[in-house]
């Protein structure tokens, strides 16, 4: 028999090179230039991993044409090229305890013998990376990576993130020096913006980094202010007429200059404390309002780093440190359908069980039809899986190339899984609904919505409770909760039920009877009717009597409800059903009024005639949270300093802002003084103008 001879290592390791290079070529454009990466990072770090490896063993795969000698992508010529004064380097990987102990020993044997390294800990921000030149002391470009060598000039977009300064407070600053930092999307904006494009039916982003880089991109800068882009700045690059001598020194600096710089950075002396510092960073990592995807360990000394130098790829004086990934691929076995209390439809997959950042995965939302044909998502697809702290697990894509033949598109079953009445779509909506009030599934999760915490709250009904009371017929809707003082013997009579637990069962609801009318409206599944929208219903209206009765408009003119939160409320109460259930828990007793004070007349509130702006970053709130104390007191707050700004309230690292507030002779507040605007204190009068 004729075999044919087996290849040799060599010919299938460059037949595996090129195939790996080419995904990596690939994944590199797709993520750098269109901000949408066909694959995790972790398959990408494989596949990296993978080829260096290849590399190592037959050096002759190793071209001047490799992924590996190049950093970032090919331009697309969106923006004007710039040559960066020093080229960006990318950083090395290590993925284990082990690798970093490698990677110290490996510095120490770079450096005169017994000399001390000492090490930044840094995290690793998950954004998007920039370099910002900056000439006696003034933005002169700024430009994203790129190919290393080369970025895109995008100064005037850096410019519209309002911690970035176009001018550095220094006396003397250098003529020269390029800060490199990342830019990032925060946490919860991003999470609030994915989620309002999603209801509206909108490509939701996979995660805030592609978010991040697609906002910056965009060639009008008035749209990236429209963002909450924020930055840290992490780096030096070239430099000329100013020395530093540590990372540390150069930071220091960067932060005396008003840029934007984490305070999370700590410096060790040894591999022990950094690893430390690696395992507690990781265990906060979802703690910090933005997403972490590794610490960075770097030589302080920069005498030592010089020493140390770096390949064509990275440097040999820093290592990136990942942590394990919120993303990860699994195959999506099947997709099933969930009806939630609203009667909202949500698709959720049920996938073949995953690790993602140390929790095994078996299911995912999908959030809607219209997004599932959006990511065009299928059973049977290798797919990608988020899963991000607390919030739900999510499948963000599928991995189209890895498709099984004759996977179809997947479409809405026409009826409730758990009723079997018709599951409808709303004109313009991307929602499917369960029109259904007494579908099972949605009394049972609005029961124990209403038992839950942020509702009315009542011990010893939690949703195991609810489910066994359904199904032994004593809780067929929201009332039934309040008529069960009256089935207390029957109570008593369920299995493992002895009379203490009724009787705490019983005081737990006693108690619910006394919560608030903002409290019930939060109970009671009225669409957009969350605790801050029950709490400005309950301060206008009083009563639920008064809420039940009040028109679209007199809804609508309230301050923090427009016209979508008014017709869901009145939608909601002109509901028979709902009229029912309303004169049933005011029959059973429950409380309809609230404590909260009373809206005063806007020309009565204290700040009515004030504009204020806001800039930098404070301890005791978000901007977001001071702006809502502010406008509760009657003050306008404005984006921009103008002639015609009451005060401007700087914090930490304020933005151009401040500079304009000084130039027109706008008093400028910190954070103490408004802490005592906010109890009462007036304003600081305008200096009279000229
Ligand atoms: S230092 C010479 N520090 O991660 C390279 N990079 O995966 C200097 N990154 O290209 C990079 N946080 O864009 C550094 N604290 C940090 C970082 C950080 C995020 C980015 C940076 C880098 C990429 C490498």
């Amino acid at each position: 028999m004729l075999r044919e001879r087996p290849e040799s290592g060599e010919a299938s390791a460059q037949r595996r090179h090129d195939e790996l290079a080419r995904l990596v070529r690939d994944a590199r454009y797709r993520y750098y230039v269109l901000s949408d990466p066909p694959v995790p990072d972790v398959e990408f770090d494989a596949w990296y991993r993978e080829l260096v490896a290849l590399e190592e063993r037959f050096p002759a795969l190793r071209t001047p044409g490799s992924p590996t000698r190049q950093v970032g992508a090919p331009l697309d010529g969106t923006f004007p090229p710039f040559e960066h004064v020093e080229p960006m380097l990318s950083l090395d990987n290590a993925f284990s305890e082990e690798e970093i102990r490698e990677w110290v020993d490996r510095v120490r044997r770079g450096l005169p013998d017994g000399e001390s390294v000492r090490l930044a800990c840094e995290l690793k921000f998950d954004g998007t990376a920039v370099n910002c030149v900056y000439r006696d002391g003034a933005l002169d470009v700024s430009a994203t990576r790129g190919t290393g060598a080369v970025g895109e000039t995008i100064t005037q977009q850096l410019l519209a993130i309002e911690s970035v300064p176009y001018r550095l407070e220094d006396d003397r600053p250098p003529e020269l020096v390029e800060v490199r930092g990342e830019v990032y999307y925060p946490l919860a904006a991003f999470e609030q913006m994915n989620s309002e494009r999603i209801e509206r039916g909108e490509v939701a982003f996979m995660n805030p980094r592609n978010a991040a880089s697609g906002a910056l991109r965009q060639k009008d800068p008035a749209k990236v202010a429209e963002r909450p882009l924020a930055l840290f700045v992490h780096g030096l690059g070239a430099v000329a007429g100013r020395e530093f001598g540590t990372h540390h020194a150069f930071l220091e600096w960067a932060r005396s200059a008003g840029l934007p710089v984490s305070d999370q950075t700590v410096f060790v002396d040894d591999v022990d404390s950094a690893w430390a510092v690696i395992e507690r960073f990781t265990g906060e990592r979802h703690s910090f309002g933005f997403e972490v995807d590794g610490v960075v360990l770097k030589v302080d000394d920069l005498g030592q780093r010089r020493v140390l130098g770096a390949t064509a790829r990275a440097p040999r004086w820093a290592i990136a440190y990942k942590m394990p990934p919120v993303e990860q691929q699994t195959v999506l076995r099947a997709i099933e359908v969930n009806v939630g209390r609203t009667g909202k439809a949500t698709p959720f997959a049920i996938l073949e069980p995953v690790a993602v950042a140390g929790v095994t995965i078996t299911k995912a939302t999908l959030h809607n039809e219209t997004q599932i044909h959006l990511k065009d998502v299928r059973v049977g697809d290798t797919v990608v899986v988020r899963r991000a702290g607390d919030v739900i697990p999510e499948v963000v894509g599928a991995v189209v190339p890895a498709r099984p033949p004759g996977a179809a598109s997947w479409t809405m079953p026409a009826a409730c899984p758990f009723c079997g009445e018709p599951l409808a779509r709303p004109e313009g909506e991307a929602n499917h609904f369960c029109e259904n009030v007494d579908c099972p599934n949605r009394v049972l999760e609005s029961l124990a919505h209403l038992a839950s915490r942020g509702a009315l709250d009542i011990e010893g009904l939690g949703e195991r409770t609810v489910a066994l009371l359904h199904a032994a017929g004593l809780l067929g809707d929201l009332a039934d909760v309040f008529r069960l003082p009256g089935h207390r013997d029957e109570l008593a009579g369920l299995e493992g039920w002895g009379d203490k637990r009724v009787d705490n069962l019983l005081a737990g609801i006693a108690a619910a009877r006394t919560r608030p009318l903002e409290r019930l409206l939060v109970a009671l599944n009225i669409r957009h009717v969350g605790s801050t929208v029950a709490k400005d219903l309950a301060r206008h209206l009083r009563t639920l009597d008064r809420l039940g009765s009040a028109g679209l408009e007199q809804l609508a003119a309230i301050d923090g409800i427009g016209p979508t939160i008014a017709a869901g409320v009145r939608a909601w109460f002109d509901t028979p059903r709902n009229r029912e259930l309303v004169d049933d828990l005011v029959a059973l007793g429950l409380r309809t009024d609230t404590d909260l004070a009373e809206p005063a007349a806007a020309e009565e509130l204290p700040l009515h005639t004030s504009t204020i702006v806001i800039t930098g970053t404070l301890a005791s709130f978000t901007r977001d949270e001071l702006k809502h104390r502010l406008e509760r007191l009657g003050a306008k707050v404005a984006g921009t300093v103008s002639a015609r700004t009451t005060v401007v309230v700087a914090g930490e690292q304020p933005g151009s802002k401040l500079d304009k507030a000084r130039q027109l002779g706008v008093p400028v507040l910190d954070e103490a003084a408004v802490l005592l605007v906010l109890e009462g204190a007036a304003l600081p009068p305008r200096d009279p103008p000229g």
